[in-house]
């Protein structure tokens, strides 16, 4: 597949682009941060700026395809990953602003090129625990993908706008356009340096309600929405299927979801970040545990 990506360069982004490179894609990096990545072209823009998403969308990708003098082939898909990343990192209406525009952005511009697959990063935020002011415990548990979404900070309430936007372009187009509300993204050098500490100190991960998602098995998840047709709009968890603690999950239940509602009988260590459907639906199956990546049976 010819993929237009957005925020390639990013944490997640980047290993979700080497992968679908490896898988045999071409991958356009649409990003401000350079990538220096074999195999990878990246065209410096800014999302908030309609005119340069929609040049990217319908400009070659790299020098090579001057060649054969034809006119820019079309994109087969459109992954948008580009965005601010969590609140206190820019203000909160620019973090707003960023978001929300450059989603409009990209989604707007992929349908007018006639894409007919967007993939697009959510987040486990628009459950409104991760960046809630004190404690906010789940309505019920495990959190499924019909959890309420009502967040309080505006990195999370540009998620939430950013599905509703997605739901109308689809409504229209009738294309295919996925939403991942992302967990906690872990890169595989960090089982080392912050998983001894989330092992044995849990009320550390009470924000992400003790889930977690490797890059690697992200990048993976984003293939299956890639290879998944006619969906039309759906909302997918990602996460691992074991939370990122130590203590199994009845015990996190007694301890931190006094008096939440269980929905069902949750396995041993299995998160609370309910990911059937993408199971389901798509057939994600995440490989990537911390006890596999740090040599431990339990
Ligand atoms: N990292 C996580 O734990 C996590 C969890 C849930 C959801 N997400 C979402 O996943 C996506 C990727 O997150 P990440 O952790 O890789 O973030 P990141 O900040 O590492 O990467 C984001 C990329 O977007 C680019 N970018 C930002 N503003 C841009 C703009 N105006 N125009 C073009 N490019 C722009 C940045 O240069 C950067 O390379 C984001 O949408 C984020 O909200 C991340």
């Amino acid at each position: 597949m010819r993929i237009l990506f957005t925020g390639g360069s990013g944490k997640a982004g980047r290993h979700a682009v080497r992968y679908l490179r490896d898988q045999g894609h071409r991958v356009l990096n649409l990003d401000q941060t350079p990538l220096d990545e074999p195999g990878i072209e990246t065209r410096i823009a800014d999302i908030t700026d309609a005119g340069q998403v929609h040049d990217a969308m319908t400009s070659h990708i790299a020098l090579d395809e001057l060649d054969n003098g034809t006119d820019p082939q079309p994109f087969d898909a459109v992954v948008h990953f580009a965005a601010i990343p969590r609140i206190l990192i820019t203000g909160d209406a620019e973090c707003f602003r960023v978001n929300t525009l450059g989603t409009y952005n990209v989604i707007d511009a992929a349908l007018k090129a006639g894409v007919r697959k967007i993939v697009f990063a959510s987040s486990e935020t628009t459950y409104g625990i991760c960046f809630a002011k004190g404690e906010r415990k789940p309505d019920y548990i495990p959190v499924d993908e019909e959890h309420p979404t009502v967040p309080e900070d505006s990195y999370a309430m540009s998620k939430v706008v950013n599905e509703a936007s997605a739901r109308s372009f689809q409504a229209r187009s009738g294309a295919d356009i996925y939403g991942l509300r992302i967990n906690n993204v872990i890169e595989p050098h960090e089982y080392e340096t912050k998983f001894p500490s989330f092992i044995t100190e849990p009320e550390k991960r009470r924000r992400n309600i003790f889930a977690y998602i490797d890059a690697r098995d992200l990048a993976r998840m984003v293939e299956c929405c890639l290879e998944t047709d006619g969906l039309g709009y759906e909302i997918f968890n990602v996460a691992n299927a074991n939370t990122s603690v130590a203590a199994g999950s009845a015990e996190l239940a007694a301890r931190f979801y006094a008096g939440v509602p269980m929905t069902r009988e949750m396995g041993a260590h299995e998160t609370f970040y309910l990911i059937d459907k993408a199971k389901r639906l798509v057939g994600f199956a995440p490989v990537h545990d911390w006890r596999q990546e740090l040599g431990r049976d339990a």
